[in-house]
């Protein structure tokens, strides 16, 4: 899907074969087997990946995601995504991933900390400040990044916080990057409305996924006096045509529920294909990659699609949602808050100097909408879909960085 997108661009733009051909490839990838001694006794390994797509920007940036399905082919093709968003926000960063094979609902708390530093021993020396800094993604969170800051920082014999991002507060993590990609969304949200000359308060909204993505941007639309008809998690979600109490949902959540199991008197509960198919005017797809696949793109019932998730769009649903006039604002520019708030709090711990919330969101919102105007702007120009837009731009200023590097020797 990842490299598919990038010849669609690619004779859209009329890219160099030569950089297109060097864009397909990964720099660098590990494997690593993480052996643990489970609490009872016995031994388990599970395996590990970290994945290096470009530096050519910068250091490489992006996620670690623990999920039983996660698997290479996957974590390149997120690590190439990275790559793209950087590039887009004209972040000095390249693009890397990572990810764990593991339930980690399975584990205990002592088992998810050693898998997490054997996995960091591991991959050590693909990390680091000036070579590659992971950060939270699908089931990994701020006390899984101190974890990997401290093997790393043991390692070198000082505290290092650039090593990492979404770290707790008190120990060099930023205000702000917990809510910072459901933030980043409604910015761009915002402006796509102001665009179409729309009124949030009068539109409905799906959200799949209700993590740190989906919960954020439904709190932030539903303090906004936002409708919001449908949310899912992996249990399945729930559906209430005159709109969700949010508040009470999170509240649910918080307290290690899913929310099938929440009482659905007054909702009604959904699964996780009927809640992309809800009627609604945005749909958030907040979850996981490939939800909306040339199965189910004709019972897409919304106008505008805003991509939480990374790459929840097949490039063959993308060609139909096009030909039905809906509006898919991609990933790499949708939740691309998430990284902007990554690279403030690893310049914040350069600098051993702390911004303030106000100044994060501050720079939030003119990073985003300038790449959001930028995007908007050559969608018109050159008629294409605010994806091709956007992948124009990145993959442009990737290759202007090629040439001006050469490639080595
Ligand atoms: N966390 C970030 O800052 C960030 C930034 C940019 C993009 N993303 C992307 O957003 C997506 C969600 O990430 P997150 O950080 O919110 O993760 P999370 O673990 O906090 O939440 C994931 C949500 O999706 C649900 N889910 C998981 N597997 C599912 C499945 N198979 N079917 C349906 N629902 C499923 C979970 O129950 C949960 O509600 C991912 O694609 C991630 O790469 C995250």
């Amino acid at each position: 899907m990842a490299k598919k997108q990038i010849d669609i661009v690619a004779k859209e733009m009329g890219l160099d074969e030569n950089i297109k051909k060097y864009l397909k490839r990964v720099e660098r990838s590990l494997i690593v087997s993480i052996p643990i001694i489970m609490d009872n006794g016995k031994l388990e390994v599970f395996e590990g990946y970290r994945v290096h797509h470009s530096t050519v920007r910068g250091p490489g940036k992006g996620g670690i995601r623990y999920s039983k399905d996660v698997f290479l082919d996957e974590v390149k093709a997120l690590a190439m995504w990275m790559t793209w968003k950087n590039s887009l926000l004209k972040l000095p960063l390249g693009g890397a991933k990572g990810g764990v094979c593991v339930d980690p609902t399975k584990l205990s708390r002592n088992e998810l900390e050693r898998l997490t530093r054997r996995y960091t021993a591991e991959i050590i020396n693909m990390i680091g400040p000036d070579i590659d800094i992971p950060a939270p993604d699908i089931n990994t969170n701020p006390q899984i990044m101190a974890w990997i800051m401290d093997v790393y920082s043991m390692q070198k014999g000082k505290s290092v916080p650039g090593v990492v991002t979404g770290k707790p507060i008190e120990i060099g993590g930023s205000v702000g990057r917990e809510t910072a990609t459901g933030m980043g969304l409604y910015f761009i949200l915002e402006a796509l409305c102001m665009k179409l000359n729309l009124n949030l308060k009068y539109l409905s909204v799906v959200i799949q996924g209700f993590g740190n993505v989906g919960g954020n941007i439904a709190q932030i639309l539903y303090e906004k006096g936002v409708k919001i008809v449908a949310v899912s998690d992996i249990s399945g979600g729930l559906y209430d045509a005159g709109g969700l109490n949010i508040k009470e949902l999170i509240d649910w959540r918080d307290q290690n529920h899913l929310l099938e199991e929440f009482d659905k008197k007054e909702n009604e509960f959904v699964n996780n294909e009927e809640i992309l198919e809800i009627e609604c005017d945005i749909l958030i797809p907040a979850a996981i990659e490939n939800q909306i696949t040339e199965s189910n793109v004709d019972n897409i019932n919304c106008q505008i699609i805003i991509e939480g998730a990374n790459g929840p769009t097949t490039p063959e649903a993308d060609e139909i949602l096009k030909d039905r006039g809906i509006i898919v604002v991609p990933d790499i520019l949708a939740n691309a808050g998430g990284v902007c708030v990554s690279y403030f709090e690893y310049i914040q711990d350069i600098h051993s100097y702390f911004w303030k919330l106000d100044r994060i969101n501050l720079e939030l919102k003119n990073v985003l909408l300038e790449a959001f105007e930028e995007v908007y702007t050559l969608s018109k120009e050159k008629k294409v879909t605010l994806r091709i837009a956007a992948y124009m731009i990145a993959i442009s200023r990737l290759s202007k960085a090629i040439e001006l590097r050469g490639i080595f020797p």
